[in-house]
């Protein structure tokens, strides 16, 4: 990456004779924001249910929508007290970390639970962040070992007749059956969709109850997995997931998460309703402000840039702003195929939509909808700066290289603390020649690939300089 620091002094030079010529004319031509460009599809919205943010972030933080967990004391005794309580909360909430939720059983026990935040909040500059992909999380082990020893622990403690053993028997179960399908690569990748087609593969659809015996002829070898999508970017879209196959209405589809402990879908319908205040308030929440220095000038001249070349797929910011939607082909973007492959594929992914379609999330109006897209939606890029790494196989650690496609690097390791990179924009990382572990990102494994959208290459060093500063913007 040296290289940059010389390309910045030598473009520099440049930047006075440019922001002479591109002064004319801020607004988008007509023809850009108009024309549908080849290879893309609009992907049109669907009705939604409205909800009460204010109810549904209460919801979220503090609800009982995971409805199994371990008991509190020995969540303590494992992780200890977290005094910080950066998300404000109550109770015994107040002293648990954000990424887990305590509350009572309905049959009295006192248990903690993981939440949502588990994947979608981090630290960022030492400020806890809901909505912000956790890009620590570890999926590269199984948790059978662990999840053995807890079984152990509370057997031994409360006995398999308490109110206990009945509050955390769903989790146990569940996460055995899962844990070895859904191994990924490295710290970081993210297999969510594989999580729920294998929890699907053990539920029957219409009660949602759990089986033993698997409900699909097979689970396929290969572990989907993206990053995570920031919730800030939500609002804007009318097909959430990488790949656009959100549709219908949206609390039937991420509840879905609540199949790893569910009991049954009796008490599906029950957080079916607190799930519509909870996508209320995601779509409330906000991208983080750029908190380091921004040259004015640049932003200026990045604007431009970013209008004739970016725009058209990713809609324009500030004032007035626009977002066209699009889901892009294959052959456009060119990025990794295999999450797209994987939508309709014989893969689990392709066997869950059709299992989802069909099932109690699809059956009653209104109904929860998976899409067989081929492509990956051009995101909306509010708050970039703060969700590196890039693509939806997070391949690309900074903006730099996601838009110069020639300074990717095959292999990548992460930095252990988390530095910011503000030159180049993303995390900071160190280059190696092969994989080292499991914080290594390997490009050269199946679903892994940093290949694609080249839409930056094209650009001259001081264009892309430009571009990027008007990026930290947004
Ligand atoms: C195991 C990690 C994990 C957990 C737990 C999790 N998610 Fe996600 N979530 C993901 C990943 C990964 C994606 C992106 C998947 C894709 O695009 O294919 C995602 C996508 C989403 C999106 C779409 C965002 C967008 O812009 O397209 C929403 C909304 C969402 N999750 C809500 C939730 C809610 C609400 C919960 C808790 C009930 C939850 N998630 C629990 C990992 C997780
Ligand atoms: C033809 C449409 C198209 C054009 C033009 C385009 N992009 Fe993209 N962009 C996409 C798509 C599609 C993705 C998602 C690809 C993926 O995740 O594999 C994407 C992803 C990105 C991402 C990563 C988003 C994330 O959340 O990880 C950034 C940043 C980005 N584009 C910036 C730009 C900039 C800057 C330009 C102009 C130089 C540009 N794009 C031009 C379609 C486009």
């Amino acid at each position: 990456m040296h290289k940059r620091f010389l390309f910045v002094g030598v473009s520099i030079l440049f930047l006075g004779v440019f922001l002479y010529s591109c002064e004319s004319d801020l607004t988008m031509p007509e023809a850009l924001e108009t024309a549908s460009i080849a290879g893309t599809t609009f992907m049109p919205a669907s009705p939604q249910r409205e909800g009460d943010p204010e109810k549904g972030k209460d919801i979220l933080l503090n609800g009982n929508y995971i409805g199994s967990g371990i008991p509190i004391e020995i969540y303590k005794a494992v992780y200890g007290d977290h005094t910080e309580n950066a998300l404000n909360r109550s109770g015994e909430n107040a002293n648990i970390a954000p990424d887990f939720t305590a509350f009572t059983h309905q049959n009295g026990a006192h248990v903690v639970s993981a939440n949502c935040l588990q994947c979608h909040g981090s630290y960022l500059n030492g400020e806890y962040i809901i909505g912000l992909g956790n890009i620590n999380i570890d999926f590269t082990v199984s948790q059978n070992a662990t999840v053995k020893v807890v079984d152990v622990i509370i057997e031994n403690k409360h006995g398999k007749d308490s109110a206990e053993w009945e509050a955390y028997e769903p989790f146990s179960k569940a996460s055995t059956a899962i844990s070895n399908w859904i191994l990924t690569k490295t710290v970081g990748a993210n297999p969510a969709d594989r999580i729920f087609g294998v929890l699907a593969a053990y539920r029957d659809k219409n009660t949602l109850e759990w089986n033993d015996q698997l409900s699909f002829n097979e689970i396929s070898d290969y572990t989907e997995f993206t990053d995570v999508p920031p919730w800030w970017v939500l609002k804007k879209k009318h097909a959430p997931l990488y790949t656009g196959t959100g549709g219908g209405d949206w609390a039937k589809l991420f509840m879905a998460a609540s199949t790893l402990t569910l009991k049954n879908s009796e008490e599906a319908n029950a957080i079916d309703e607190d799930f519509v205040h909870v996508m209320a308030y995601l779509k409330t929440i906000e991208a983080p402000k750029y908190p380091y220095q921004i040259n004015e000038e640049l932003v200026q001249m990045g604007q431009h840039i970013f209008k004739a070349n970016c725009a058209g797929c990713h809609g324009t910011y500030g004032e007035n702003e626009s977002y066209p939607n699009l889901l892009v082909d294959l052959s456009v973007v060119d990025t990794d195929p295999e999450q797209s492959k994987a939508v309709t594929n014989e893969s689990t992914q392709g066997r869950f939509i059709e299992w989802f379609n069909s099932s109690w999330f699809a059956n009653d109006e209104p109904a929860g909808e998976l899409l067989k897209t081929s492509g990956y939606i051009a995101q909306p890029l509010d708050g970039i700066w703060a969700s590196a790494p890039y693509l939806h196989n997070g391949s690309v650690p900074t903006l730099y290289e996601l838009l110069k496609s020639s300074e990717r690097q095959t292999y990548w390791r992460r930095t252990a603390e988390h530095v910011y990179d503000e030159v180049n924009v993303g995390w900071t990382y160190n280059e190696e020649t092969g994989y080292t572990d499991r914080f290594t990102y390997d490009t050269t494994q199946k679903g892994y690939g940093n290949g694609g959208h080249t839409f930056g290459d094209g650009l001259n060093e001081a264009d892309r300089i430009a571009l990027i500063e008007y990026l930290k913007t947004l």
